[in-house]
């Protein structure tokens, strides 16, 4: 057994340590939010954060995420960031199909916990490995720029 920091709750996983983490929130935990894309660290869909840092959880081991903090999208609202991303992600209504857009808010929020005022430019470089094949580009940078707004 293998226990792990998640949303701020010990939650315990029997899995190799191999495993990636994705697979065991998944499967082992039933956290479905965090989603499968690529596999390969190049598509963002299964984002979360360890220790508050966006990260790739297909091609981290569980064995890596041991004594770290990880937040998925289940806990994100959980800190006033996390919360200000998902309001502005309702108000502008990003989501089309909304596969990615777990990923994105992840990598949104990880973005704004680190720049309370990001450019253009900060969210092409926080944004860019989280790829949306509905390209809700434009309304994920509206809702960027507004929850920085309303957290100001
Ligand atoms: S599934 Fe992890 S980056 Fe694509
Ligand atoms: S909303 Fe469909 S892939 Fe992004």
């Amino acid at each position: 057994m293998t226990t792990l920091d998640i949303n701020g709750k010990p939650l315990q996983v029997d899995v190799d340590p191999s495993t990636p983490l994705l697979w065991a929130l998944r499967d082992s935990l039933g956290m479905t939010g965090t989603k499968f894309g690529c596999g390969i660290a190049s598509c963002g869909a299964c984002t979360v954060h360890v220790n508050g840092q966006p990260t790739r959880s297909c091609v981290t081991p569980v064995s890596a995420a041991q004594g770290v903090r990880i937040t998925t999208i289940e806990g994100v609202a959980g800190d006033k960031v996390g919360r200000a991303v998902l309001d502005a992600w309702i108000k502008h209504d990003v989501a089309q199909c909304g596969y990615c857009q777990n990923g994105q808010v992840m990598s949104a929020t990880g973005l704004l916990r680190n720049k309370k005022h990001p450019t253009d430019a900060d969210i092409d470089q926080a944004m860019a490995g989280n790829v949306c094949r509905c390209g809700t580009y434009q309304r994920i940078r509206a809702a960027i720029k507004d929850a920085a707004r309303a957290l100001a």
